[in-house]
């Protein structure tokens, strides 16, 4: 289990210092890039995420929760084991913006909305290293986890088979929630509020892997 913490729960106006406050103890970051359009939320883009990119060593998960992934993909500064992932409910299609995201230089993943079928990911599965289950209508932290994303998760792992794709899961993840995901087969746990909403994030951070059953 690979943990990232989710940036949209921070302070925004000292987000490198709490992007170093899980430090050492996250696998890598989270960012949630929203448009006011996809969803009805309005965050940061690509100036915001490539001036952290350039201050942080961990990968990043850059997650587009916009309208217009092909567009603005290619204007993050990434690295190769950084990740890039598109809704597969945006404008673009995913041929453009898989080619947007490799222009980038990152890894494609892609994300579905917890009421589109998995099946839209049938086509694209030899062509991606990710997929980001939503367990919450995206949008917003601090809401609470879907129960349906475990089966979603389940279904996925034998939809994948044994393409290398890694599993994430994103949305009400706390220590009730963490176990259930865990075993469902997710291996990128995405948490926000359950870390920096509290006022010590490492033994938030603690408890969240206790409660999964991770030996670290
Ligand atoms: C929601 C975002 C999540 C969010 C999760 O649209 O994609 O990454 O930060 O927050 P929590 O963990 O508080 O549900
Ligand atoms: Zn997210």
């Amino acid at each position: 289990m690979r943990l990232s913490p989710s940036l949209l729960s921070a302070d925004f106006a000292r987000i490198e210092d709490e992007a170093r406050s899980v430090l050492p103890g996250a696998d890598r970051f989270h960012w949630d890039v929203m448009d006011g359009h996809f969803v009805p939320n309005l965050t940061f883009g690509p100036p915001v995420v490539n001036a952290l990119r350039r201050r942080l060593e961990e990968p990043f998960d850059i997650h587009l929760m916009i309208d217009r992934p092909a567009e603005y993909a290619r204007q993050f500064d990434v690295r190769p084991d950084d990740v890039i992932v598109f809704h597969v409910e945006s404008a673009d299609s995913p041929a453009d913006s898989i080619a947007s995201i490799r222009e980038a230089g990152a890894r494609v993943g892609v994300s579905l909305r917890p009421g589109t079928a998995l099946d839209a990911l049938a086509p694209l599965l030899d062509e991606i290293s990710h997929v980001l289950v939503m367990s919450v209508e995206p949008g917003f932290g601090g809401q609470a986890f879907m129960p349906e994303a475990l089966d979603r998760i389940r279904l996925l792992r034998e939809m994948v088979g044994e393409r290398k794709i890694e599993i994430a899961v994103d949305g009400g993840i706390n220590v009730e929630t963490i176990r259930p995901v865990v075993d469902a087969g997710a291996e990128i746990i995405i948490a926000g509020s359950a870390i920096f909403g509290k006022p010590d994030r490492h033994a938030a951070m603690r408890a969240l892997r206790k409660a999964a059953g991770d030996a670290a």
